[in-house]
């Protein structure tokens, strides 16, 4: 009998960051010009300014922070947080690899903020809000720690028939390593895919001038799909665990099925994908 996956719970999920970490430092140049056109979105979505003072939620191996120190520039300031060492170390190491003086680094969940009241002008996330153990004591920390009339930024994936980078080799490792039904508010990448859903949590915990918007976006790197398929298997936690699940004639079928149905988004043979994200924002009282 096929044994089915189970979903992560919330503690779950961040040691399965931990464990990802050392594939995220290795890919850290690739996930900087991967997503970088949604930086530019929450740099403009935000009105990032130099001498703002900017909290980054969730910050992985380095971006936003990164590239917000040279925005805020010496007079400003970024505080990257993360709960995962690992991610803590490659964001770190990155920064004082570039010389930024301007970052300070904080190992701590969403949640958790060690940060005075009314610390921030703007606190943002990009693609972090979905790992959250608790949405709304998070955005409750995040409100606390903004000034008041303060910006709150969350970047989140839009919904997955928009995401064929994500989707298209998860329903291949679906056929072969079945897993249970998600819960809708499983902790995973599309948990906040339904508009409405993320900015209700805003107005629970009491932010303002609640908006949303979707965002579409191409994911383009000169990566061939044999890279992709290295890419995607290594960065995720669910497709190393569902591949450790098979035998090698297994892996052998599911990357010949995953080429193929992915195929049409290396035309020119390069890595060209759609994607959606939706911005969601609001403001401190
Ligand atoms: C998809 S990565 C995004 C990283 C980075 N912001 C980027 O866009 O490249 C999600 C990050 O959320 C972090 N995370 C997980 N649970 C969290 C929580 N409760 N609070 C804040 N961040 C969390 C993970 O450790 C991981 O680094």
């Amino acid at each position: 009998m096929v044994k089915l996956i189970k979903p992560r719970d919330a503690n779950e999920v961040v040691a399965s960051w931990e464990t990802s970490s050392e594939y995220w430092n290795k890919y850290q140049g690739t996930i900087e010009t991967m997503f970088a056109p949604l930086t530019r979105t929450l740099v403009a979505s935000s009105e990032i300014q130099p001498g703002q003072s900017i909290l980054d939620i969730g910050g992985g191996s380095g971006e936003p922070s990164l590239t917000l120190s040279a925005i805020v520039g010496e007079s400003g300031r970024v505080a990257y947080t993360d709960p995962a060492a690992g991610m803590v170390q490659t964001a770190r190491n990155e920064a004082e690899r570039r010389g930024l003086s301007n970052i300070t680094f904080h190992q701590s969940p969403a949640e958790r903020l060690s940060f005075p009241d009314n610390e921030f002008d703007t606190v943002l996330g990009r693609l972090s809000a979905m790992f959250f153990a608790d949405p709304k004591s998070a955005l409750g920390e995040m409100l606390r720690v903004t000034k008041p009339g303060g910006r709150i930024v969350l970047l989140v994936w839009g919904p997955r028939e928009a995401n064929p980078f994500f989707s298209e080799i998860s329903d291949v490792l679906n056929q072969f390593v079945p897993a249970e039904p998600e819960d809708e508010d499983a902790p995973t990448a599309f948990r906040f895919a339904r508009l409405g859903k993320l900015a209700q949590v805003f107005l629970d915990a009491g932010a303002i001038e609640v908006n949303e918007e979707p965002l579409s976006f191409r994911i383009e790197q000169p990566l061939d799909i044999e890279g992709f398929w290295v890419l995607r298997t290594e960065m995720s936690d669910t497709f190393r665990s569902k591949l450790a699940h098979l035998d090698s004639k297994e892996v052998a079928a599911v990357k010949s099925a995953t080429v193929k149905a992915v195929s049409e988004f290396f035309a020119n043979g390069n890595m060209n994908f759609p994607a959606q994200v939706l911005i969601v924002t609001g403001r401190k009282r």
